[in-house]
């Protein structure tokens, strides 16, 4: 995988103790990386995919055990319908095409979101990925389709009521480690680290409960642009911080990794 030699010496670099077990990516500027090229939007939503792809092997590869990708927002519903439907057939054409790469490299696909949200075909390609995916072990591959973390955080809240109103809950007092469980990520580890590209300094929405304290890291590349080179250096930039988690003693590489619930 890491052929190129700036890759190999980008590799030498990395502290394998020191991985980050969990990262997140909010994969933004295909559509400028398309105005720019002066092609279509979706011509950037295609390289994307295709960026995706690698970045998703190259986790694999190194051996990160969750990757969660911002594939589709609650709000990108808002975009006009030819885009929308575009993203939607992107990402049929990805679970059909993908799944034979999972399978035979161990990845586990799982989503998070309003997937009740989805067009039907779409939920039932994701449903079966995620089915015939479920005992994959080497990686989690996440994708936020359709997500919000203000909608996650409430949806969490009316599950927990739900579950109390039909005594499948106990009604004892609830902690941020008992809550984790009723969002959709429970059971994974917090990210250790995010990843936004094409420059923007925001989190839009993005697994607002679980960044906490996650390091944030913004860089100026557009998403299609983003490479294995991108990611090496991320994970560099990574191993440099000293992570405290409001404490005095610096944590680094003791991020809590807890085995999903199946
Ligand atoms: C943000 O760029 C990106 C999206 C809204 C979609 C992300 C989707 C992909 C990368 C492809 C699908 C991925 C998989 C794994 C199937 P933008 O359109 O907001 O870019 P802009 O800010 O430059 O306009």
């Amino acid at each position: 995988m890491f052929t190129a030699s700036d890759e190999k010496a980008l590799l030498e670099q990395i502290d394998s103790t020191l991985l980050p077990k969990h990262i997140a990516i909010i994969m933004d500027g295909n559509g400028r990386w398309a105005r720019q090229r002066h092609l279509p939007r979706i011509q950037g939503h295609y390289k994307g995919a295709k960026t995706a792809k690698r970045i998703i092997r190259c986790c694999h590869d190194l051996r990160i055990p969750y990757l969660t990708l911002y594939a589709f927002s609650d709000e990108n519903w808002s975009r006009p319908s030819i885009e929308v439907n575009a993203l939607m057939k992107l990402l049929n054409t990805y679970l059909d095409k993908e799944l034979r790469e999972m399978m035979d490299n161990d990845i586990q696909l799982r989503a998070i979101g309003n997937l009740d949200k989805l067009p039907e075909v779409i939920l039932k390609s994701l449903q079966q990925t995620i089915e015939q995916t479920r005992n994959n072990r080497s990686l989690v591959l996440t994708l936020a389709l359709s997500y919000s973390g203000r909608d996650e955080i409430i949806r969490g809240i009316n599950k927990l009521i739900k579950a109390r109103e039909h005594g499948h809950a106990t009604d004892e007092e609830v902690t941020a480690e008992s809550f984790s469980q009723w969002l959709d990520s429970a059971g994974y580890p917090d990210p250790d680290l995010l990843i936004r590209t094409s420059g923007e300094l925001r989190i839009s929405n993005y697994m607002l409960w679980q960044l906490a304290y996650s390091e944030l890291l913004f860089v100026d590349t557009l998403w299609p642009d983003f490479d294995e080179s991108s990611l090496l250096k991320a994970i560099l930039d990574f191993q440099q911080r000293k992570r405290r988690f409001g404490g005095l003693i610096d944590r680094s590489g003791s991020a809590k990794i807890v085995e999903p619930n199946r």
